[in-house]
C-alpha cells in the first residue's frame, strides 16, 4: 500500500512568525493521522518551521533547490546546505520555476539527482498547459517531462521519489482537473514508469494531483486509485482548510 501524502507549498508566502503560528495551529489538528503531512516553505521559514515541528508528525521540505554542491551561483542553495540543517523534502521543476526561473527538463533531472544523492526526498512536478491538453497533447508532455526527469535514476533510487502531476491550467486559478481527467493522467505517468522499471516499481512509486485542492474536492480526488494525495498551493495557507485536507477521509 501506498502512503497518502498531503504536501502543502507555500510558495512566496509566510514570514518567519506566521510560519511558526501556522505549525502551533495545526499541529493539534493533525496528531492522529496517517498520512505523511509535509509543509514546503520559503528558505527564510525552513529553520524556525523545523523547530516549531520537532516532535510533530508534520515534515518540513524547500521549495527549490540549486543541483551543483557549491560554487559561484549567487543566490543559489544546495542540496547538502537543505540537508545540514535537516530539511526532508524537497520540490523539484515546479511549473512556476520552469515558466519564471528557465528550469527545463534537463535541470530537473541534474537536480534529482543531487536531491537523491544527499538523501532529501524529491517532490518533481510534471504538467501540461491549457494549449497542450487542448490539443490533445497532455499524455505526451506529462511523460516525457516524467522519462527526461527520471534519466538515468535507477531503480532502488526511482522509489523514493514522489511525483506531482500538476496540470498547469489548474494551478492557483480555482480550475480542479476532474477526479477522472486527473487519474487518467497519473496512470499514464504510473505507466511510463513502468515502461522504464517494470510493474512491481511503478506500483510503488507515489504520484500526487495538484492545482486547486481545497478541503471540498480533495475527498474525490485522493480516493482514485493511482492519486496518492496532492501538493497544495493555496489551501496550504490556512491551517484549518489545510488540516482538512490532511484529514480528508474523515
Ligand atoms: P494551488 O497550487 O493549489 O494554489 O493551485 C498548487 C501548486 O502550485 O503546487
Amino acid at each position: 500500500m501506498r502512503k497518502k501524502i498531503i504536501a502543502g507549498n507555500w510558495k512566496m508566502n509566510m514570514l518567519p512568525n506566521e510560519a511558526i503560528e501556522f505549525i502551533q495551529k495545526l499541529e493539534p489538528l493533525v496528531t492522529d493521522t496517517n498520512n505523511e503531512v509535509i509543509l514546503c516553505v520559503p528558505y527564510t521559514d525552513l529553520f524556525y518551521a523545523l523547530l516549531t515541528a520537532q516532535q510533530t508528525n508534520i515534515k518540513i521540505g524547500a521549495q527549490n533547490m540549486h543541483f551543483e554542491e557549491k560554487g559561484a551561483y549567487t543566490g543559489e542553495v544546495s542540496a547538502e546546505m537543505l540537508k545540514s540543517i535537516n530539511v526532508e523534502y524537497v520540490i523539484i521543476g515546479h511549473s512556476e520555476r520552469r515558466a519564471y526561473f528557465a528550469e527545463t527538463d534537463e535541470t530537473v533531472n541534474k537536480k534529482l539527482k543531487s536531491a537523491l544523492k544527499h538523501e532529501l526526498k524529491p517532490i518533481v512536478c510534471v504538467g501540461e498547459t491549457l494549449e497542450s491538453r487542448e490539443a490533445g497533447k497532455t499524455q505526451k508532455i506529462i511523460t516525457t517531462q516524467t522519462r527526461l526527469a527520471l534519466e538515468g535514476i535507477n531503480s532502488e533510487d526511482v522509489e523514493k521519489v514522489i511525483i506531482a502531476y500538476e496540470p498547469i491550467w489548474a494551478i492557483g486559478t480555482g480550475k480542479t482537473a476532474t477526479a477522472e481527467d486527473a487519474e487518467e493522467s497519473i496512470q499514464a505517468i504510473r505507466e511510463e514508469i513502468k515502461k522504464i522499471y517494470g510493474q512491481e516499481i511503478s506500483k510503488r512509486v507515489i504520484i500526487l494531483y495538484g492545482g486547486s485542492v481545497k478541503s471540498s474536492n480533495c475527498k474525490e480526488l485522493f480516493t482514485m486509485p493511482d492519486i496518492d494525495g496532492g501538493l497544495v498551493g493555496g489551501a496550504s495557507l490556512e491551517p484549518i482548510e489545510f488540516s482538512k485536507i490532511v484529514n480528508y477521509e474523515k
